[in-house]
């Protein structure tokens, strides 16, 4: 998703924020191959992300969220009961807010904005315009995991041997 994509008026309006929103969606899915597919319809219950995407833009957006967390759109959305997709298997019914996880992923699109918008973005090795990679997505935390899982800390031994090793390393490099 680039801001070129949008109209200009509704680019220059959502800046910043477009700036974080594409970074969440880290991954676009690749183009999908085969017949061309009808254009998705436009979202119509948009709390967080800016209501000017279209279709396709959040489409992209929840395949990056599908790969970072590591689930499926079920995850998230809950079923509609009263309709079926032309494989038998039962819809989903984005605009739907019925599931407790689609608020929490709200909340946690809030939160990963303004740490790139606040806290990230002003690391000084970031304002010498190192790669936007370092953009905080949520596959920086969560890793392709739902529940992101802990991070152990190496064992004091663990940590002095890896010190050894790296030492070791820096002077065979010198040499
Ligand atoms: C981690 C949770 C999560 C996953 C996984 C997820 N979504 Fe979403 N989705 C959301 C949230 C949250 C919103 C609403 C964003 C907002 O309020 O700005 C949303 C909105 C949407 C919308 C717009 C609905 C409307 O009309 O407002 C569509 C369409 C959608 N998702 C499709 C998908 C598809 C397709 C997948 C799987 C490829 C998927 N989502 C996976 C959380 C998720
Ligand atoms: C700064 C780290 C961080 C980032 C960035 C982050 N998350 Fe999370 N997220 C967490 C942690 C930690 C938890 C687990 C909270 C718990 O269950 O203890 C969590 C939990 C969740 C849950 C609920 C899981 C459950 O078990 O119900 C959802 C959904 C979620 N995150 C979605 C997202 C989405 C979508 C993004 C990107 C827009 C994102 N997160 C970015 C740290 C992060």
């Amino acid at each position: 998703m680039k801001l070129t994509s949008l109209p200009l008026p509704a680019a220059a309006l959502l800046g910043v924020c477009l700036f974080a929103v594409t970074t969440l969606a880290q991954d676009p899915p690749p183009a999908r191959a085969g017949r061309p597919h009808p254009p998705a319809p436009k979202p119509t219950n948009l709390k967080i992300l800016p209501k000017t995407l279209t279709g396709d833009q959040v489409m992209d957006i929840m395949h990056g969220w599908e790969k970072q967390l590591g689930v499926e759109c079920d995850t998230c959305h809950a079923i509609d009961p009263n309709k079926k997709r032309p494989n038998g298997r039962p819809a989903l019914n984005f605009p739907d807010d019925s599931k407790p996880e689609k608020e929490t992923a709200r909340q946690m699109v809030k939160m990963t904005m303004e740490l790139n918008q606040n806290y990230t973005s002003r690391v000084e090795s970031k304002q010498n315009n190192e790669a936007a990679a370092k953009e905080v997505s949520c596959g920086t935390c969560h890793r392709g995991h739902f529940d992101p899982p802990a991070f152990a800390a190496p064992k004091d031994e663990e940590h002095e041997q890896e010190h050894e090793r790296e030492g070791a390393d820096k002077s065979q490099a010198q040499r």
